[in-house]
Protein backbone atom coordinates (compact mmCIF):
# COMPACT_ATOMS: atom_id res chain seq x y z
CA UNK A 1 0.00 0.00 0.00
CA UNK A 2 1.27 3.12 -0.85
CA UNK A 3 1.54 5.87 2.04
CA UNK A 4 -1.63 8.11 2.81
CA UNK A 5 -2.34 10.68 0.11
CA UNK A 6 -5.64 12.95 1.25
CA UNK A 7 -6.75 14.29 -2.13
CA UNK A 8 -8.83 17.56 -2.19
CA UNK A 9 -12.51 16.19 -1.43
CA UNK A 10 -12.17 17.16 2.36
CA UNK A 11 -14.20 15.17 4.43
CA UNK A 12 -15.60 12.73 1.37
CA UNK A 13 -12.41 10.86 -0.22
CA UNK A 14 -10.00 9.04 2.56
CA UNK A 15 -6.84 7.56 1.87
CA UNK A 16 -6.16 6.13 -1.74
CA UNK A 17 -6.20 2.45 -1.02
CA UNK A 18 -4.78 1.64 -4.65
CA UNK A 19 -2.43 3.76 -6.39
CA UNK A 20 -2.86 4.04 -10.32
CA UNK A 21 0.60 2.52 -10.57
CA UNK A 22 -0.84 -0.20 -7.87
CA UNK A 23 -4.07 -0.67 -10.49
CA UNK A 24 -1.46 -0.48 -13.73
CA UNK A 25 0.35 -3.28 -12.90
CA UNK A 26 -2.12 -5.72 -11.93
CA UNK A 27 -4.34 -4.81 -14.89
CA UNK A 28 -1.33 -5.57 -17.17
CA UNK A 29 -0.65 -9.05 -15.36
CA UNK A 30 -4.53 -9.94 -15.89
CA UNK A 31 -4.20 -9.09 -18.85
CA UNK A 32 -1.31 -11.54 -19.16
CA UNK A 33 -2.72 -13.90 -17.69
CA UNK A 34 -5.81 -13.79 -19.36
CA UNK A 35 -4.47 -13.49 -23.31
CA UNK A 36 -2.35 -17.00 -22.38
CA UNK A 37 -5.80 -19.02 -20.96
CA UNK A 38 -7.58 -17.83 -23.93
CA UNK A 39 -4.96 -18.20 -26.42
CA UNK A 40 -6.27 -19.69 -29.68
CA UNK A 41 -10.39 -19.13 -28.45
CA UNK A 42 -12.95 -17.12 -29.91
CA UNK A 43 -13.32 -14.73 -27.49
CA UNK A 44 -15.95 -12.48 -25.87
CA UNK A 45 -15.43 -9.97 -22.86
CA UNK A 46 -18.54 -8.68 -21.56
CA UNK A 47 -18.55 -5.41 -19.03
CA UNK A 48 -21.52 -4.55 -16.66
CA UNK A 49 -22.01 -0.77 -17.02
CA UNK A 50 -21.41 1.65 -15.78
CA UNK A 51 -18.86 1.09 -13.46
CA UNK A 52 -16.60 -1.22 -15.13
CA UNK A 53 -15.47 1.18 -17.79
CA UNK A 54 -12.30 1.85 -16.67
CA UNK A 55 -11.15 -1.57 -15.56
CA UNK A 56 -12.66 -2.95 -19.32
CA UNK A 57 -10.72 -0.03 -21.26
CA UNK A 58 -7.11 -0.62 -19.70
CA UNK A 59 -7.64 -4.40 -19.35
CA UNK A 60 -9.03 -5.45 -23.09
CA UNK A 61 -5.32 -2.82 -24.17
CA UNK A 62 -3.74 -5.72 -22.01
CA UNK A 63 -5.18 -8.92 -23.68
CA UNK A 64 -3.56 -9.88 -27.20
CA UNK A 65 -6.10 -12.50 -27.84
CA UNK A 66 -8.70 -11.30 -30.90
CA UNK A 67 -11.69 -10.14 -28.73
CA UNK A 68 -15.35 -8.68 -29.45
CA UNK A 69 -17.00 -6.28 -26.65
CA UNK A 70 -20.04 -6.20 -25.11
CA UNK A 71 -21.90 -4.25 -22.29
CA UNK A 72 -25.32 -4.94 -20.15
CA UNK A 73 -26.29 -2.24 -18.12
CA UNK A 74 -28.16 -2.99 -14.72
CA UNK A 75 -30.50 -1.07 -12.13
CA UNK A 76 -30.93 -2.49 -8.55
CA UNK A 77 -34.24 -2.07 -6.85
CA UNK A 78 -34.87 -2.52 -3.05
CA UNK A 79 -35.68 -0.81 0.70
CA UNK A 80 -32.77 0.81 1.14
CA UNK A 81 -29.87 2.76 -1.27
CA UNK A 82 -27.36 -0.12 -0.47
CA UNK A 83 -29.74 -3.05 -1.01
CA UNK A 84 -29.57 -6.29 -2.74
CA UNK A 85 -32.17 -8.28 -3.92
CA UNK A 86 -33.90 -6.82 -7.10
CA UNK A 87 -31.51 -6.69 -10.40
CA UNK A 88 -33.07 -5.54 -13.72
CA UNK A 89 -31.27 -5.16 -17.18
CA UNK A 90 -31.80 -1.72 -18.23
CA UNK A 91 -29.52 -2.83 -21.61
CA UNK A 92 -29.08 -6.40 -22.72
CA UNK A 93 -26.55 -7.58 -25.27
CA UNK A 94 -26.24 -7.07 -28.18
CA UNK A 95 -24.54 -10.40 -29.84
CA UNK A 96 -25.47 -13.99 -28.70
CA UNK A 97 -23.23 -16.09 -26.58
CA UNK A 98 -24.07 -19.31 -27.98
CA UNK A 99 -20.79 -21.35 -28.31
CA UNK A 100 -18.79 -19.10 -27.42
CA UNK A 101 -15.67 -18.11 -25.02
CA UNK A 102 -17.33 -16.01 -22.40
CA UNK A 103 -15.19 -13.65 -20.12
CA UNK A 104 -17.69 -11.42 -17.51
CA UNK A 105 -15.90 -8.41 -16.27
CA UNK A 106 -17.26 -6.58 -13.27
CA UNK A 107 -15.93 -3.78 -10.64
CA UNK A 108 -16.57 -5.30 -7.50
CA UNK A 109 -17.94 -8.22 -5.50
CA UNK A 110 -19.92 -6.94 -2.20
CA UNK A 111 -23.00 -9.42 -1.13
CA UNK A 112 -22.13 -11.52 -4.52
CA UNK A 113 -25.78 -10.82 -5.67
CA UNK A 114 -25.43 -8.96 -8.82
CA UNK A 115 -22.82 -10.87 -9.99
CA UNK A 116 -24.83 -14.18 -8.90
CA UNK A 117 -27.92 -12.79 -10.96
CA UNK A 118 -26.26 -12.48 -13.91
CA UNK A 119 -24.07 -14.84 -14.15
CA UNK A 120 -26.79 -17.00 -13.99
CA UNK A 121 -29.02 -14.77 -16.48
CA UNK A 122 -25.87 -15.27 -18.82
CA UNK A 123 -25.38 -18.83 -18.53
CA UNK A 124 -29.06 -19.23 -20.09
CA UNK A 125 -27.58 -18.81 -23.32
CA UNK A 126 -25.57 -20.97 -23.16
CA UNK A 127 -22.00 -19.96 -23.80
CA UNK A 128 -19.19 -22.89 -24.18
CA UNK A 129 -17.47 -21.39 -21.33
CA UNK A 130 -18.09 -18.61 -18.90
CA UNK A 131 -15.51 -17.52 -16.48
CA UNK A 132 -15.07 -14.44 -14.33
CA UNK A 133 -12.92 -11.15 -13.96
CA UNK A 134 -13.18 -8.68 -11.35
CA UNK A 135 -10.92 -6.03 -9.99
CA UNK A 136 -12.05 -5.84 -6.48
CA UNK A 137 -13.22 -8.56 -4.44
CA UNK A 138 -14.46 -7.69 -0.82
CA UNK A 139 -15.41 -10.80 0.93
CA UNK A 140 -16.48 -9.34 4.17
CA UNK A 141 -20.33 -8.76 3.20
CA UNK A 142 -20.69 -11.91 1.05
CA UNK A 143 -23.92 -13.68 1.15
CA UNK A 144 -24.23 -15.81 -2.02
CA UNK A 145 -21.04 -16.87 -2.79
CA UNK A 146 -19.33 -16.57 -6.17
CA UNK A 147 -16.03 -17.41 -7.44
CA UNK A 148 -14.26 -15.09 -9.60
CA UNK A 149 -11.32 -16.86 -11.96
CA UNK A 150 -9.37 -13.50 -12.19
CA UNK A 151 -9.24 -11.01 -9.42
CA UNK A 152 -7.47 -8.01 -9.33
CA UNK A 153 -7.43 -6.74 -5.84
CA UNK A 154 -8.46 -8.03 -2.35
CA UNK A 155 -10.04 -5.14 -0.38
CA UNK A 156 -11.23 -4.49 3.39
CA UNK A 157 -14.79 -3.60 4.54
CA UNK A 158 -15.08 -0.32 3.38
CA UNK A 159 -16.99 1.51 1.12
CA UNK A 160 -14.50 2.59 -2.02
CA UNK A 161 -14.85 4.83 -5.10
CA UNK A 162 -12.45 5.79 -7.91
CA UNK A 163 -11.57 4.34 -11.30
CA UNK A 164 -15.09 3.70 -12.27
CA UNK A 165 -16.46 3.30 -9.00
CA UNK A 166 -18.93 5.43 -7.29
CA UNK A 167 -21.15 7.01 -4.31
CA UNK A 168 -23.89 8.53 -6.11
CA UNK A 169 -22.65 8.52 -9.90
CA UNK A 170 -19.96 10.64 -8.17
CA UNK A 171 -16.17 10.08 -7.77
CA UNK A 172 -16.03 7.35 -11.49
CA UNK A 173 -13.16 9.68 -12.60
CA UNK A 174 -10.78 9.69 -9.84
CA UNK A 175 -7.54 8.11 -11.49
CA UNK A 176 -7.22 5.60 -8.15
CA UNK A 177 -8.98 3.88 -5.76
CA UNK A 178 -9.76 5.60 -2.36
CA UNK A 179 -11.64 4.93 0.89
CA UNK A 180 -15.11 6.72 0.62
CA UNK A 181 -15.90 8.67 3.68
CA UNK A 182 -18.91 9.87 4.08
CA UNK A 183 -19.16 13.71 5.49
CA UNK A 184 -21.29 13.49 8.66
P1 LIG B 1 -23.20 -6.83 -4.72
O1 LIG B 1 -24.41 -7.23 -5.51
O2 LIG B 1 -23.52 -6.56 -3.27
O3 LIG B 1 -22.05 -7.81 -4.87
O4 LIG B 1 -22.76 -5.41 -5.23
C1 LIG B 1 -22.03 -5.21 -6.34
C2 LIG B 1 -22.29 -3.82 -6.91
O5 LIG B 1 -22.49 -2.83 -5.88
C3 LIG B 1 -21.09 -3.37 -7.68
O6 LIG B 1 -21.20 -3.74 -9.05
C4 LIG B 1 -21.07 -1.88 -7.46
O7 LIG B 1 -21.85 -1.21 -8.45
C5 LIG B 1 -21.72 -1.68 -6.12
N1 LIG B 1 -20.72 -1.56 -5.05
C6 LIG B 1 -20.46 -2.45 -4.06
N2 LIG B 1 -19.48 -2.02 -3.25
C7 LIG B 1 -19.08 -0.83 -3.76
C8 LIG B 1 -18.06 0.12 -3.35
O8 LIG B 1 -17.30 -0.04 -2.38
N3 LIG B 1 -17.97 1.24 -4.12
C9 LIG B 1 -18.76 1.49 -5.21
N4 LIG B 1 -19.71 0.62 -5.61
C10 LIG B 1 -19.87 -0.53 -4.89
MG1 LIG C 1 -22.73 1.76 -8.36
Amino acid sequence: MDTEISPPWPGEIGPILLSEDQIRQRVAQLGAQISQDYAGKDLVVIGVLKGVIFFMADLLRAVTVPVTVDFLAISRYGPTEQTHGVVNLTKDLNEPLAGRHVLFVEDIIDTGFTTHYLTRTLLLREPASLNLCILLNRPRWRIIEVKPTYVGFEIPDDYVVGYGLDYKERYRNLPYIARFEPKA
